[in-house]
């Protein structure tokens, strides 16, 4: 039977996919009935099925971009993968784009990489523009507290991810992607001084949303982690405001409705910590935010996610057992959390998509492909349109 299967599938695969074990490279016309028996011989590992429910998400993003086209900017722009990424954005059209570098070198690794839309952004070169005394006077007027001088806002302009930012505090842009080649930091640090955050939130966070395998957990395998990314140690007030910005996220990236819980290694009550009542008043804060949202806590992570053990530790909770997003109670939980649900699951973590911030700046891994580049532009402009309708 195994042999019959197989040979099934080699030759519908023949007729019908692609197949490489870049998953982003998958054509998915695949007999799903084929692939469930496949997986149920441990094959699970040559295709899976996962990717069509991650492709399915991100095209339903890139239809929703399309309607809504926003102006990105790159920092990177000479970069290989920004410059790949940015051609097929352009070639999709649900972006226009703002790549910042060195024009010449823009345009001759483009040739070089035989990449034919380029022409179809705007280069903006860091040291040499037009906006740039304009900017340096908006970003005095905002730093003046902080005695940010002249030649300090000079310096600070030239550099891109600066320039890309504030390229958005003046308007000329709806949001930005980078960090293919710089920290964390350094790409959110001038949004954290320049853009801010959103009205009634005072902290930036980072979720990321998380396709599983096992499509019975979350909604049919989807579910939010965060704060995965940004802020190491919140307090009960800013875990809250991290709860109310992952909802939204939630609804706006993952395409579902938030049923949020709060976790901890507690559950109603099963220890007694002061970690414990942190997590205990966020949840309390956060329903004051927002009395509309699906929220409880707080939860063990097996609490939040099995519906038996949610009955069992918290019964009559709407939340124990039915979350599809997770909010950890720190930095080192939430990254450690989510890198173990990616490595040893299998999943895949779409982000990180930063969250609370006034205007959309979305973080790259270094080690990103450039379809995570592509996916990430996607996400940041259903983030500015987004906003735009609030
Ligand atoms: N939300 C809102 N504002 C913030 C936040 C935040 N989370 N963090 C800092 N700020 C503001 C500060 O108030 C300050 O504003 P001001 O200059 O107007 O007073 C400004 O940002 C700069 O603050 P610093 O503390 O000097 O910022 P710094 O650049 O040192 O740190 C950063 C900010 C980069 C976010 C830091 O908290 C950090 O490194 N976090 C961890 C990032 C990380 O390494 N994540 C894991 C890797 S990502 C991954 O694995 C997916």
């Amino acid at each position: 039977m195994k042999f019959y299967y197989l040979y099934q599938f080699l030759i519908s695969v023949q007729k019908s996919c692609f197949i490489t074990p870049k998953k982003h490279l998958f054509n998915l016309e695949i007999n799903s009935d084929l692939l469930m028996h496949l997986s149920k011989f441990g094959k699970n590992h040559i295709i899976n099925l996962n990717h069509i429910t991650t492709m399915d998400l991100m095209q339903k993003i890139k239809d929703n971009a399309k309607k809504n086209v926003r102006i990105i900017t790159l920092p990177e722009g000479p970069e290989e993968r920004t410059l790949k990424a940015a051609d097929q954005i352009l070639i999709e059209g649900f972006a226009k784009l703002v790549l910042i570098g060195d024009p010449k070198e823009i345009m001759e690794n483009a040739s070089k990489f035989g990449l034919k839309n380029i022409g179809l952004a705007t280069i903006v070169d860091p040291k040499n523009n037009e906006y740039k005394e304009r900017y340096i006077k908006l970003m005095m007027e905002i730093r003046k507290s902080k005695g940010l001088t002249y030649e300090e806002a000079l310096k600070q302009i030239e550099n891109p991810y600066y320039l890309g930012t504030l390229m958005i505090k003046a308007g000329d842009a709806h949001g930005m992607v980078a960090g293919a080649i710089c920290s964390t930091g350094d790409t959110i640090r001038p949004a954290l001084q320049y853009i801010k955050t959103a009205p009634g939130i005072s902290v930036v966070s980072g979720a990321f949303v998380m396709i599983v395998k096992d499509k019975t957990f979350g909604d049919d395998g989807i579910l939010v982690f965060a704060d995965c990314a940004v802020h190491p140690n919140p307090n009960a007030a800013e875990l809250a405001q991290i709860a109310v910005c992952s909802a939204q996220t939630a609804r706006s990236i993952a395409q579902i409705e938030p049923r949020i819980a709060m976790l901890s290694f507690s559950t109603k009550g099963s220890a007694k910590h002061e970690f414990v009542d942190k997590v205990v008043e966020a949840t309390r804060i956060a329903k004051e935010m927002d009395p509309s949202l699906k929220i409880d806590g707080e939860f063990q992570a097996d609490a939040a996610l099995i519906p038996s053990i949610g009955q069992k530790k918290a019964p009559g909770s709407e939340i124990a057992g039915k979350a599809n997003v997770l909010v950890f109670p720190d930095l080192q939980a939430g990254n450690i959390g989510y890198k173990l649900v990616e490595r040893l699951a299998g999943a895949e973590a779409v982000g990180p998509v930063l969250q609370g911030m006034a205007a959309p700046i979305n973080d790259l891994s270094r080690g990103c492909s450039v379809s995570d580049i592509v996916n990430l532009v996607a996400i940041t402009v259903n983030q500015a349109a987004g906003m735009d309708k609030k």
